[in-house]
């Protein structure tokens, strides 16, 4: 479903992604892992078209998206969301999920009620203002947000930095329930390894802008723990 070959990206002069490859099959649950500064984000945003890539190519259900723009990649069906979640704190719970409704395909002008089956607080929110929110809220309407353009691909970047276990558990069951049940593709960027062997199905291990290993999660052992995440 996403394939991405031979990606490089720099910062200025500083080269973050290194001839990087990836493939992600559809229906799958992946989970990208690595240490801090990996490249994660940066990886994600380059196949947002958030940030240029310097060359590589992405393909999208086997057509090339490189040269699009981030909200023709969002019309094709990539949802996203970003790490820090970056909901508009002042606009209403339902006004943030509106923005997204202009990306439908269907053009429906609706907020899908599927929205509010997985995440009830929204429903119980909705005149609220997204800054009002708990962080883990916020999470939870960021993840909305994303899921308003039906997509084919929902890529989350570290949904549970500093939201409390209770919602962390809420949230994964979501991400389970959106892969097993809806048939989503999902790509999850994660650095709690508990979190990330019960979500994920998959995994790539990232390194200085590089993947450095790839398998089924129940391969995940140790040994690659000590090696790539041990901080
Ligand atoms: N806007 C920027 N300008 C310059 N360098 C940047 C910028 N954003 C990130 N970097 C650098 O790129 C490298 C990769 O950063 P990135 O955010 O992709 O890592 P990450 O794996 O997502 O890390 P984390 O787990 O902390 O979120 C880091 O060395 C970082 O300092
Ligand atoms: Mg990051």
């Amino acid at each position: 479903m996403i394939r991405i070959e031979k990606l490089n990206q720099k910062y200025g002069g500083t080269q973050i992604l290194w001839d990087l490859d990836l493939d992600v099959e559809k229906g799958s649950c992946t989970c990208i892992m690595g240490r801090n500064g990996a490249g994660k984000t940066t990886l994600l945003k380059c196949l947002m078209g958030l940030l240029p890539a310097s060359d590589g190519r992405i393909l999208f259900g086997g057509k090339p998206i490189e040269g699009r723009a981030a909200q023709a990649r969002a019309h094709l069906g990539i949802g996203y969301v970003p790490q820090g979640r970056d909901i508009f704190p002042l606009l209403t719970v339902e006004e943030n999920l509106q923005i997204g409704l202009p990306a439908r395909k269907d053009k429906a002008r609706r907020i899908p009620q599927r929205i509010f089956e997985l995440f009830p607080v929204l429903k119980d929110m909705l005149h609220r203002r997204g800054g009002d929110l708990s962080g883990g809220q916020q999470q939870q309407l960021a993840i909305g947000r994303a899921l308003v353009i039906d997509p084919k691909v929902l890529i989350l970047d570290e949904p549970n930095e500093g939201i409390q276990p209770n919602i962390v558990r809420q949230i994964g069951d979501v991400i389970r329930m959106l892969n097993e049940e809806d048939g989503l593709t999902v790509i999850l960027v994660e650095q709690k390894l508990g979190f990330a062997r019960r979500v994920g199905r998959e995994f790539r291990l990232m390194q200085k802008g590089r993947i450095v290993a790839a398998d089924q999660m129940a391969k995940l052992d140790d040994g690659l723990i000590r090696q790539y995440l041990a901080v």
